[in-house]
């Protein structure tokens, strides 16, 4: 692999102050409703400080997550009306099954309602308890269902990724070597399967590089282990090789597609992201002997193999949704607006974790906070003051998010303390993007006099989607 640009100057990788324009115009509207900074210092009260308390029409830009919350295309919303609801055989399904195999050349494939409906099932076949799950940065989601099928997730994480500053094209591999040892040390049996996350969601949305990819191929192969993907944003991971590995840069998205897939066993997804769909999960794989377990499990808890816990009408969306994400001009649109986002915060003196992902730029919040203890939550005072700022909802991603350890019951401290706005798909205009790095920048000059947060209520599992919380 060669890499193609330049990794200085301000703006980051793409450099992209002028994103291209969008590659659609706008036929429907959605009204946002707006509100004053003092109404929203009430709301956010009134929320205990839980941006996941905030009703939508609380907010002005949603930048709380990037799933299922895109615009559909005019031939979504056709596709939508072709929706066959037969509970078994729907000509939907053999649509969807028809566009993953063009996509990714998978021809096992499962419809499941969403990403975690697909890792429920995937888990429960592929991993035994006691065993390790090995990865790059398994999603939240992930690790929870890993967790709960009673075997282990381990993450490979290069040390550089660690560093907010530190600029690589291809920040979401995973440590190879690392992972080699880990597997020769607890051997083959102790280990499930390699579940390579492609962007690297909790690491800032930073793709994995084809070398990386062949790389875990080979290890699998080596120790005779499954890798899959967790390919929720596959199309994006693939745009990133196309524009950073100079080899892929004449290869057309869909050939880097196939080629990407091509290396892995199968792969679980959210279609909410890269399948532009409101709702809706896949699992594929090549193996027909896992095949059958899979379906059976697929029937007791999601649904009938060919519609997985999802209306006929959806698999229709995500069979076009899936296609449409394959366009050369979307991605470079999509991944230009995240880095004109990251690279006009950035400007304003806000530090950002780098280089700029896919689907997010996420603020260094322990950098620019740091008269803020990180178990007073930095990040989560950051987002709410951005909210009371801009009417602008992100989410903290640090030691809020991480919970306690349930032995201990201390705070299980996060590495960054990050606030992440992530763009849903299609969805908001440069001005909306203007306003929510306006409302940012406006947040330095009083940066230093900023509180931290202290908790009034928490649950024991995933407290940040309940927890109650006040200054300090
Ligand atoms: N895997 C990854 C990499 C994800 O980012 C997500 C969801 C899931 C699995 C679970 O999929 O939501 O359809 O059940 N990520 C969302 C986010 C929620 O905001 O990053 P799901």
């Amino acid at each position: 692999m060669s890499y193609s640009k330049p990794l200085d100057g301000k703006a980051g990788l793409l450099m992209s102050v002028d994103y291209p324009m969008e590659p659609f115009r706008i036929k429907m509207i959605e009204p946002i409703q707006s509100t004053t900074r003092e109404q929203r210092v009430k709301l956010i009260a009134n929320a205990y400080y839980n941006v996941f308390n905030l009703k939508a029409e609380e907010i002005l830009v949603d930048l709380l997550t990037d799933s299922g919350t895109g615009a559909m295309s005019q031939e979504q919303w056709s596709a939508l009306m072709l929706g066959d609801e037969s509970y078994a055989g729907a000509r939907s399904y053999y649509r969807l099954l028809e566009s993953v195999k063009e996509l990714t050349g998978f021809e096992l494939v499962l419809p499941a309602h969403q990403g975690r409906g697909a890792e429920k099932v995937f888990f429960a076949v592929m991993a035994q308890p006691g065993q390790y799950v090995l990865g790059n940065g398994h999603f939240d989601t992930t690790t929870g269902h890993i967790d709960a099928r009673g075997s282990i997730p381990v993450n490979f994480i290069p040390k550089t990724t660690l560093d907010p500053t530190f600029e690589a094209p291809f920040k979401g591999n995973m440590d190879i070597d690392a992972a080699d040892a880990f597997i020769k040390e607890k051997g083959k049996d102790a280990c499930a399967l390699i579940l390579l996350t492609i962007t690297n969601n909790t690491l800032g949305g930073q793709p994995v590089s084809m070398d990386n990819i062949r790389q875990t191929r080979e290890l699998a192969d080596k120790y005779g282990l499954p890798f899959y993907f967790d390919a929720a944003r596959m199309t994006e991971n693939a745009f990133f090789i196309h524009d950073r590995d100079s080899e892929y840069s004449s290869k057309s998205i869909r050939e880097i597609l196939l080629e990407q897939m091509s290396y892995a066993d199968g792969f679980i997804m959210s279609a909410k992201k890269d399948g532009l769909s409101n709702i809706g999960g896949l699992i594929t794989t090549r193996d027909e002997e896992i095949f059958q377990p899979l379906k059976e499990y697929l029937i007791l808890n999601e649904g009938y193999i060919t519609y997985g816990g999802l209306a006929g009408r959806d698999l229709d969306v995500i069979a076009q949704g899936l296609r449409e994400a394959t366009d050369v001009d979307y991605l470079r649109y999509r991944t230009g607006q995240v880095a004109y986002l990251g690279s006009k915060m950035e400007e304003s003196g806000i530090p950002m974790l780098k280089p700029f992902g896919g689907h997010a730029v996420y603020v260094d919040a322990k950098t620019m906070l740091p008269h803020i203890d990180v178990e007073e939550f930095p990040a989560h005072t950051f987002a709410v003051e951005l909210y009371i700022e801009g009417g602008v909802r992100a989410v903290e991603i640090g030691t809020l998010l991480a919970g306690r350890d349930p032995k201990t019951g201390k705070n299980r401290i996060a590495p960054l303390e990050l606030v992440r706005l992530a763009i849903p798909r299609r969805m908001y205009t440069q001005t909306h993007l203007d306003h929510v790095a306006n409302s940012a920048a406006k947040l330095v000059d009083r940066a230093s006099s900023m509180k931290g947060m202290q908790i009034t209520y928490e649950s024991e599992h995933l407290r940040h989607f309940t927890v109650r919380l006040r200054y300090k």
